[in-house]
């Protein structure tokens, strides 16, 4: 039996705790969260305990395996350190923190503690983006030119507001399309270039979209999109290749199709069926994180490629800020 200690009983608190709560050999012993009364709706009947603190909470529990942190962006770094002070395994919720300074001493502390560090980088446990990963990697569509991303829906309600303030969420380069960098760096490589443009300067009220523009080593151009200005949420991506086009949007009922081009042998238009999901995706990253912490093996996403996503992040803010391409990745740097 693992037992797990999750802090922030927010919308994120409630898809793990969802998770945890599916599945076997694994108990939810206990829910942090300043509000209380929060924490209350996601345990249900469930016999889990609640505590306004971690101190209480270590203090109250017998056993802790792992600490999963659901609070908001800006509090990941005081959870992590503290959960890394009690000596116990870290899953945190991405972005992994603020700043690259707070990620890069996150990780240092908990390598320093050896306490292993997760990072909900979620994208990477979708079927239908690890299925595109597998095509483009298996060279079905070709040498890749260039690649459209999107991630939009309504501006997130925090607790608090705390999207709506730059300052601790980063608005959708960090927050929100943090993910498709994630997922992009895992199937391209590094990235050499970011170029942004969006609305992060203009400190709109509720609203925030940007478009960010990478250009990987490899020569791969992606153009990144992200948007809290629209009602519905929804992803979609293609990447054109020289023998084909992979396309995915979430809002279409089939929603993967691959597109081959035409030859005497082929007709286009093969489509992939996706078959219905068993699990959420958010289950399949926590299972794959539990396992992991009980086998030693090193996970899917780890916190160097959380880093490495942030990067890109702050990278794209300051290229916003600036007017001007962000080189990463240079040989020679330091
Ligand atoms: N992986 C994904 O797909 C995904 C999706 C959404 C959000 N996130 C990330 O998850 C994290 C949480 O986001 P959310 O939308 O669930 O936030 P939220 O605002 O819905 O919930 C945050 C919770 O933290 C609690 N809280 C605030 N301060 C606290 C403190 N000091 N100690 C303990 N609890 C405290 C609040 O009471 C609230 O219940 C963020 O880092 C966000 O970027 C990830």
């Amino acid at each position: 039996m693992q037992n797990v200690l999750l802090i922030g009983a927010g919308t994120m608190g409630m898809e793990h705790a969802t998770s945890y709560y599916q599945m076997e050999d694994v108990h939810v012993v206990g829910i942090v969260d300043i509000r209380t009364e929060q924490a209350k709706k996601i345990i249900g009947d469930c016999d889990t305990k609640i505590f306004p603190s971690l101190e209480e909470a270590v203090n109250g529990l017998e056993r802790i395996d792992v600490i999963d942190i659901c609070v908001p962006t800006f509090l990941h770094m005081e959870y992590v350190m503290k959960a890394a002070d009690y000596g116990i395994d870290v899953i945190c919720e991405k972005p992994l923190a603020y700043t690259l300074q707070d990620a890069r001493e996150m990780i240092d502390y908990c390598n320093d503690k050896n306490v292993k560090l997760y990072v909900g980088h979620v994208v990477r446990f979708f079927p239908q983006y690890s299925e595109a990963k597998q095509l483009v990697t298996n060279g079905a569509i070709g040498d890749i030119g260039v690649v459209r991303t999107r991630r939009g829906g309504n501006f997130p309600p925090g607790w608090n507001n705390w999207y709506a303030d730059h300052e601790k969420s980063g608005g959708v380069i960090l927050d929100l399309i943090i993910h498709d960098f994630d997922f992009l760096r895992w199937t391209f490589g590094e990235v050499e270039r970011v170029y942004a443009k969006g609305l992060a300067e203009k400190n709109m009220d509720h609203l925030d979209y940007a478009i960010v523009t990478l250009v990987f080593k490899s020569g791969v151009i992606a153009h990144v999109e992200g948007s809290w200005a629209h009602e519905r949420f929804s992803t979609q991506y293609e990447f054109a290749g020289k023998n084909g086009i992979i396309e995915y949007d979430s809002l279409k009922e089939e929603p993967v199709l691959l597109s081959l081009k035409q030859s005497n042998e082929t007709k286009a238009g093969v489509a992939i069926p996706q078959s219905p999901l068993k699990n959420s995706p958010y289950f399949i990253e926590l299972e794959h994180f539990l396992t992991c912490l009980k086998t030693n093996e090193t996970p899917t996403v780890t916190a160097e490629d959380a880093y490495k996503a942030l990067e890109i992040s702050v990278a794209a803010l300051q290229s916003l800020k600036t007017g001007v391409p962000v080189y990463l990745n240079q040989e020679g740097e330091n």
